[in-house]
């Protein structure tokens, strides 16, 4: 039977405000590599384990809320969301994470824990499958093979 576009193969990576910057956006914290950079890792990686993924960014809350929701209506395998500095704030995305049915790896290039007080707390961390953080790059590309073991 074909499972058409709705196959559970396909991960969503979700990438929230300022991570269009990247490459450019204080290096010395978040990597050189731009996010077309990371997405081409990933496009590789997934071909690899016989993925696809679907790399997004955006810089507005809403938008992060409806692909969330988009994965769970395609029985996404997984999201992998760096939800940047709404990670802090987000009750709309614990909302949106505790209200489908697709497990989400909450990443971060940069180990919030050892940053700013106001980084120390996720509130997305309680509602996602785990959290992968300060790796740069790799963040992302650990949590894909993650999704193997889901
Ligand atoms: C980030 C960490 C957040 O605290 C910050 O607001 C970001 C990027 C990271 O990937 O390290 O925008 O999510």
């Amino acid at each position: 039977m074909s499972q058409g576009k709705s196959t559970r193969k396909t991960v969503f990576v979700l990438n929230g405000p300022n991570l269009n910057l990247l490459g450019m956006r204080e290096p010395e914290i978040y990597g050189y590599d731009t996010l077309d950079d990371i997405a081409g890792q990933l496009e590789d990686q997934a071909h690899e384990l016989g993925l696809e993924v679907d790399i997004r960014q955006s810089n507005h809350e809403g938008h992060l809320v409806d692909w969330l929701h988009e994965a769970a209506a395609d029985k996404a395998l997984a999201v992998i969301l760096n939800a940047g500095a709404f990670t802090h704030t987000s009750i709309a995305l614990y909302d949106a994470i505790s209200a489908i049915d697709v497990p989400v790896i909450e990443v971060h290039l940069s180990n919030p824990a050892a940053r700013e007080e106001f980084r120390h707390k996720s509130l997305l961390a309680p509602v996602a499958k785990g959290t992968i953080c300060g790796f740069g790059a790799l963040s992302y590309q650990l949590a894909l093979d993650a999704t193997q073991k889901l």
